[in-house]
């Protein structure tokens, strides 16, 4: 039996046994045999959930890029590590092999030496999803600098945020970016938002749709020149186990984005791990995750997790739309993909197309489908298992989180039987608990409560960057003891879990995370806007769609409805980015309160649901009478 790739369900419950019957040496047995030490660990876990504090592979030093580039040289140095899939299919793909990458890593990691980027220093990553992303990730690795990733459709606001928050001192971008028939000026929103950050001292500027842009004298320089004069070795820093990889943010309850610090060690060995039981990984694969290299998933599943395994991992720049509704599927036709991992909104809205685009294709080479970042609905899951997967590649519905690091519940394929919304078991060394609102554990099966975690494992974020009180109380706090995920979930008969979505005032929009605080903020301070509450409602491909209700100060009331609409919607586009925007803008009189003032956003959510047969009692509000006036005038 192997810890490290189960193959069946008694295989997997063996495992799992023993994963939790010691955490500690279940995982030790997997880091001592999978990975590259520099200096083995005097101690394996250190962990106290009251404070709290995590470590993991305590004194252990290695570089996590040697344990994703170097070590496979000799082995896998041909062998392609990123396939490059630009977004226009007549651009060629690209194949860039361990050797290669091996070779523009570590002259990246050269250039930002040469500019003076130091062990723990941030750096803010604002890029396309071309190979100098992925590229750029992995040379802040090699020097032991702070990548911090920010999706590069967040607006300039966002990234001002994000850049002031870790105190970036440089970032890297480029002239442009592509997207499906349009192009982005992202060197723009870069510039818009530096005049905001006096931490950032230089810009490099990656080339990729060679159009005039501004370039700052002192501060800002392209990377093609840098590279053409750096060295093609660079010694890795050696790191403490414990030293911060990475930081991404994620939305919050309050406006301020939280900033998840991951480390070194664990990190590796748990999304090493787990992209080779998740995806039941052979080393001919080809796997495909189609997210960006900006989120999560992107980090530990395109880049850090298949590396780390010597695989091929595919990055795709463009859209599933462009230039048709096929063009996933050519991608996969072309390349024999083997693992395909998507969002259930993409699954969504290519299932409304002809299913022409579909069986067009020859997609046998498929072997293993996954889905992240939302729940997938019955329908959804059907259509992704009887037209893309044939009915013979099972589906993986991957339940995890920026703070977790890593799939946290998740079938084995080929091992756990799936059941269409359900992602099913825990991987190995991860103790679920359902929560009861008293804060008591509910045990038993056919069950649901509020999913927490009672153990660490080891890819857990270790704080919010700056903010540790804030980590505490967001995901300690709730439970003693236990991190609590935010989300709702229920346990079925066999011991199946089905995540219900979220319990807090996150919502998931086309698999994102927006938080609602952050949202009404840019909604507030367009001028003729008193106050505001977003909701989700059900939505047929994006999963949830925003609906915000918004009071006008009495200067607004004689403005132009739709114009007014519009207008809110470019706010939010300039503070946040466009996966924000609100679906529905319904203005209101006021918002139903309780007498302490806080918005009873049950009855908003049920209003814009036009699920209003049960709002509950309504009589102790602050305003009873403005629910039916919200009511009457819903959209
Ligand atoms: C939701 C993405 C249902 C959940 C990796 C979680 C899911 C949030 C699933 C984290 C799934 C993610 N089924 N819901 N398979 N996967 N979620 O931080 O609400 O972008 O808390 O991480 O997405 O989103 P995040």
């Amino acid at each position: 039996m192997s810890n490290y790739h189960i193959k069946n369900l008694e295989e997997y419950y063996q495992v799992y046994r023993k994963s939790v019957r010691n955490p500690q040496s279940f995982w030790e047995e997997i880091a001592e045999e999978h990975f590259l030490w520099r200096k083995r660990w005097d101690k394996v876990l250190d962990w106290d959930f009251e404070k709290p504090s995590i470590k993991w592979f305590e004194g252990a030093k290695l570089n996590i890029t040697e344990n994703c580039i170097d070590r496979h040289l000799h082995i896998r140095g041909n062998k392609t590590a990123i396939l490059f899939e630009p977004n226009d299919p007549k651009e060629e793909t690209q194949h860039i092999t361990y050797r290669q990458l091996y070779e523009r890593v570590c002259k990246f990691a050269n250039v930002l030496k040469e500019k003076g980027v130091k062990k723990g220093d941030r750096v803010c990553i604002y890029l396309p999803m071309i190979p100098e992303l992925a590229i750029s990730v992995l040379a802040c690795a090699r020097i032991g600098a702070i990548h911090s990733v920010v999706f590069a459709g967040f607006s300039s606001t966002a990234l001002a945020t994000r850049i002031n928050d870790c105190e970036a001192k440089m970032v890297i971008t480029s002239d442009g970016s592509y997207r499906g028939a349009k192009t982005i000026d992202l060197k723009g929103i870069v510039d818009d938002a530096l005049e905001h950050c006096p931490c950032v001292e230089t810009v490099l500027v990656v080339k990729r749709i060679n159009v005039e842009i501004n370039m700052k004298e002192g501060r800002d320089q392209w990377l093609q020149p840098l590279l053409d004069n750096a060295y093609q070795d660079c010694d890795p820093e050696i790191m403490d186990a414990e030293d911060p990889l990475f930081i991404l943010y994620t939305s919050g309850s309050t406006g301020r984005p939280k900033g998840m610090m991951h480390t070194t060690a664990g990190y590796m060995v748990y999304t090493a791990y787990t992209f080779k039981n998740v995806f039941q990984y052979r080393e001919d694969d080809i796997y495909w995750c189609t997210a960006d290299i900006g989120w999560i998933t992107g980090h530990s599943y395109i880049v850090y997790g298949p590396l780390a395994n010597g695989a091929t991992t595919v990055m795709f720049e463009g859209v599933p739309s462009y230039p048709d509704f096929g063009r996933f599927w050519d991608i996969v036709q072309k390349h024999k993909i083997t693992q395909f991992y998507t969002a259930p909104t993409a699954i969504r809205a290519l299932a409304k197309e002809n299913l022409d685009y579909v069986t067009n294709h020859d997609l046998s080479s498929l072997k293993v489908l996954g889905t992240v970042g939302e729940p997938i609905n019955e329908e959804a899951w059907h259509w992704y298992n009887d037209h893309v997967g044939a009915k013979k590649s099972p589906i993986v519905d991957t339940w995890w989180q920026t703070e977790t690091g890593g799939i946290l519940i998740s079938p084995i394929p080929f091992a756990t039987p799936t059941k269409p919304t359900y992602a099913t078991l825990p991987m190995p060394g991860v103790q679920p608990a359902l929560m009861d609102e008293d804060g008591k554990e509910i045990t038993g099966n056919q069950v649901d409560g509020r999913l927490c975690i009672k153990f660490p494992w080891p890819s857990m974020a270790r704080t919010i960057w700056g903010d540790h009180q804030r980590y505490k109380d967001t995901y300690f706090s709730a439970y003693p003891n236990h991190y609590f995920t935010g989300d709702g979930a229920l346990r079925d008969e066999v011991g199946y879990y089905r995540i219900t979505g979220r319990v807090d005032d996150v919502i998931i929009v086309s698999g994102h995370n927006l938080g609602t605080a952050p949202i009404e903020d840019a909604i507030n301070e367009h001028p003729a806007v008193a106050e505001s509450a977003i909701v989700g409602f059900p939505h047929d491909i994006k999963g949830n769609a925003l609906y915000g209700f918004i009071i006008l100060k009495e200067t607004g009331e004689s403005r132009d409805r739709d114009n007014l609409g519009k207008e809110v919607n470019q706010q939010i586009t300039d503070r946040i980015g466009p996966i924000a925007k609100l679906d529905k803008i319904q203005f209101v009189p006021g918002l139903p309160k309780t007498r302490s003032g806080k918005i009873m956003r049950r009855i908003l959510r049920k209003i814009a649901s036009k699920d209003t047969s049960n709002l509950g009692d309504t009589s102790t509000l602050l305003n009873p009478e403005v629910v039916e006036k919200i009511m009457e005038e819903a959209l």
